[in-house]
């Protein structure tokens, strides 16, 4: 990195790469990926510039929700190695510049965590309490909550009488925060992951943690996120674990908004370094729709709602940038064209993201362009959300058609199929047979040829990183959105002492004209009065 700044704001200059361990690289031929695989592919990823690895989980679980499920932090699932192999991921990772962030899943842990068998085990258990377990209300369930993975976000425990809440699925029950005792516990695992040597934490739906009082029914049957002592819990987190180390930093948070983010991630209240947002992933759901009921996204709304997180957290805390992860389709597929236009349009997208404020973050395989599954049929999906909601949905008589449309363009899966390495076998992912099929149009769209061709996605994603790298504008220079009302063009200008940086991107079919001129000497694609579809230049003045 180039960019001078402080030991404790470092992360603002850099990018952030997210390695879904199941779907990257598999040493072994079991056809899930692991840590060895990822450790072998550690010179691509400083070939490609990226300054931070966030892992998603590779603990101990039993694999429920792809280890989101937890049942012990502190040892490494056998599926993905041992913990002497992420000694040495994170010792390699260090010895190439790069820094190495854990998932931490702390809302929820899996229902084989020993903390949970203990608590079920009786009433009087002294971890009891560290769950949220409640009587039955009317013969029913507590409360009115729904599971994020369809159904209630309840089970019924025959044993002793009483329900547990799990806001995901049933094997994840959720850890009771109010509870001393729990928190520590969570902040004494930290420290010894921190004793490991990794640089941060991804904090997973972390403004669930905290529950409203008396858990009351809510509107629809949706819980409520950013409970009352959200910003109590993180700043004792913050106290007890975090300050002062150089950590990089970043909560999850479903149901925040700017507001709510401008208070988690003011540096002056110690409590992170940014939010992941959601709104922007939600602008092409039916209003008053699950995920499920699609709509087409309109632009200005995409731009209007980044301009104001961009606006919002300008002057006080820090945004993170991103179009993709492993619970989101592919964005070339979903708002790109990922047919004739599938190079332009992904390179577009990142062109967009990467230059606003903030930190951007690359899901693996956007790097060189990878698109949807394309999936046609129920059997080739594997994620619960998707299983569980198409039966819930054939029950109240949704044509199988419909179904298989939706999961075509929100399904997780989307995101979670093997890393095209290269054209051989299973596109280099495995030896054995894949987890989930590789995608068919591996021969074509492969990080090796995308790394050996000077115009690909990948080169163009390496250069955006460089700029970040080299321009104190895109790290530091205010924001203003150009043109808001133009249905084509994505159009900004940062400033930073006297010096602009003005980014203008097509994202769409045709051909667009510019309303007015733009200055400035081109530092990115050729500037012109109108545009190709997907083109997009950038200019510095
Ligand atoms: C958010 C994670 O990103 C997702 O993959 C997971 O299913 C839920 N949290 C539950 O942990």
């Amino acid at each position: 990195m180039n960019i001078t700044l402080g030991t404790e704001d470092w992360w603002k200059g850099a990018v952030v790469y997210q390695i879904y361990p199941r779907s990257f690289a598999d040493s072994d031929g079991d056809g899930i990926g692991d840590i060895p695989g990822i450790t072998s592919k550690l010179d691509y990823l400083s070939d490609l510039g990226v300054d931070v690895l966030w892992l998603s989980p590779v603990y101990k679980s039993p694999q429920d929700d792809n280890g989101y499920d937890i049942s012990d932090y502190q040892d490494i699932d056998p599926l993905f190695g041992t913990l002497d192999q992420m000694r040495e991921l994170i010792e390699q990772t260090h010895q190439r510049g790069m820094k190495l962030v854990m998932d931490l899943v702390v809302n929820h842990t899996s229902d084989e965590h020993a903390w949970f068998i203990e608590s079920a085990s009786s009433k009087d258990n002294p971890k009891r309490d560290w769950y949220i377990w409640r009587d039955p209300r009317d013969g029913a369930e507590p409360n009115n909550w729904q599971s994020a993975f369809s159904g209630p976000a309840w089970r019924f425990d025959e044993r002793t009488g009483q329900y547990f809440l799990h806001i995901f699925s049933s094997k994840q029950p959720d850890l009771n925060w109010e509870n001393p005792d729990v928190r520590e516990a969570v902040y004494a695992m930290m420290r010894w992951w921190l004793e490991q040597g990794v640089d941060g934490f991804r904090m997973d739906v972390i403004n669930l943690i905290s529950k409203e009082p008396g858990l009351p029914d809510g509107d629809g049957g949706s819980f409520h996120p950013n409970g009352p002592r959200m910003h109590e819990f993180l700043q004792e987190m913050n106290r007890n674990v975090l300050r002062d180390r150089g950590l990089i930093t970043v909560g999850e948070m479903p149901g925040c908004s700017v507001e709510d983010a401008r208070l988690y991630t003011d540096p002056s209240r110690h409590e992170l370094n940014m939010v992941f947002t959601f709104e922007h992933m939600g602008l092409d759901v039916l209003p008053g729709g699950q995920k499920w009921d699609l709509k087409p996204l309109e632009l200005t709304d995409l731009k209007q709602n980044l301009n104001a997180w961009q606006k919002g957290l300008e002057s006080v805390g820090w945004n993170s940038l991103y179009w993709n992860n492993h619970d989101q389709p592919r964005i070339v597929s979903r708002w790109g064209n990922d047919a004739e236009h599938r190079v332009a349009s992904a390179k577009a997208f990142g062109t967009v993201l990467h230059l606003m404020h903030g930190t951007p973050y690359v899901y693996q395989g956007e790097e060189f362009g990878m698109t949807n599954a394309h999936f046609t049929a129920l059997e080739q999906y594997r994620d619960l959300e998707a299983l569980n909601w198409a039966a819930e949905a054939t029950g109240q008589g949704r044509p199988l058609e419909s179904i298989l449309a939706s999961l075509a363009v929100k399904s997780r899966d989307n995101a979670r199929t093997p890393v095209q390495w290269d054209s051989g076998p299973q596109a280099g992912f495995t030896t054995g047979d894949p987890w989930i099929s590789v995608n068919s149009n591996c021969a074509e769209i492969n990080a090796e040829a995308a790394v050996a061709d000077p115009e690909s996605v990948w080169h163009h994603y390496r250069a955006l990183i460089g700029l970040r790298h080299t321009h104190a504008v895109v790290v530091n220079g205010d924001f203003n959105l150009l043109w808001p009302e133009d249905p084509q063009l994505f159009a900004y200008q940062r400033g930073l002492d006297g010096q602009t940086l003005t980014v203008v991107a097509n994202l769409s079919n045709q051909p667009a004209e510019l309303p007015e001129a733009v200055a400035g000497e081109a530092i990115l694609g050729s500037p012109a009065s109108s545009l190709g579809p997907w083109e997009a230049f950038v200019t510095l003045s």
